[in-house]
């Protein structure tokens, strides 16, 4: 069966769901959310974040191959009309069985197309904890730079982690496929 990157819709809120929670609950030093701040939210706050409206700020994509969702990532847009030039890069996850294969990068490249067809977007930002050699290494390998690292950014319980800041300049990208 081939693996398709697309944007998921509102019908995938319940897989797009039990990824992200297994995200959060595996890696909880990797995301910012708290499993059970997420657990508690009703399924139409997934679908909303899916939902692709005329107001709609986020997107996710998803490596999707027959009904199972194999990996996301989202990108969110700023409304405010002097932070319209940038977006991020959100909730990069591949579970521990789909490593490995190349569809981190696929997402990646997909959310990275999907900016570039943004007139008003010059660059895209993440961040991603200090020391996740695996994420930061797919991120400098699709062209993101570091710019700076954010002390304590994250509460992980008694613990604090950093979060490595990085950015893609889309001007740069430009041109490439
Ligand atoms: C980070 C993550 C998304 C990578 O997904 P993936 O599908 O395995 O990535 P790919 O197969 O596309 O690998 C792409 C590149 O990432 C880097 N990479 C991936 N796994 C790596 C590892 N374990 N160690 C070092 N680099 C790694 C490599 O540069 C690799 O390119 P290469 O294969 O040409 O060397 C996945 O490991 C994951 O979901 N981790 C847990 C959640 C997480 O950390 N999310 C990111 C939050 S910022």
């Amino acid at each position: 069966m081939t693996t398709t990157i697309k944007r998921l819709t509102p019908e995938y809120a319940s897989a797009y769901r039990a990824l992200m929670l297994e995200a959060y609950a595996l890696h909880p030093d990797a995301f910012t959310s708290d499993v059970a701040e997420r657990e508690a939210l009703p399924i139409s706050w997934w679908e909303q974040r899916l939902s692709a409206g005329p107001d709609a700020t986020e997107v996710v994509f998803g490596a999707v191959e027959g009904e199972s969702v194999l990996g996301v990532a989202g990108l969110s847009v700023e409304r405010r009309k002097k932070a319209r030039h940038k977006s991020t890069l959100f909730g990069m996850y591949v579970p521990h069985a789909c490593r490995g294969k190349g569809i981190g990068q696929d997402l990646v490249r997909r959310v990275l197309s999907h900016a570039r067809t943004q007139p008003q977007l010059m660059l895209v930002q993440l961040t991603v904890t200090e020391g996740n050699g695996a994420a930061q290494g797919l991120y400098e390998g699709m062209g993101f730079e570091v710019f700076g690292v954010e002390p304590y950014a994250v509460a992980v319980g008694d613990r604090y982690v950093s979060k490595v800041h990085m950015w893609c300049d889309l001007m740069c990208l430009a041109g490439e496929a």
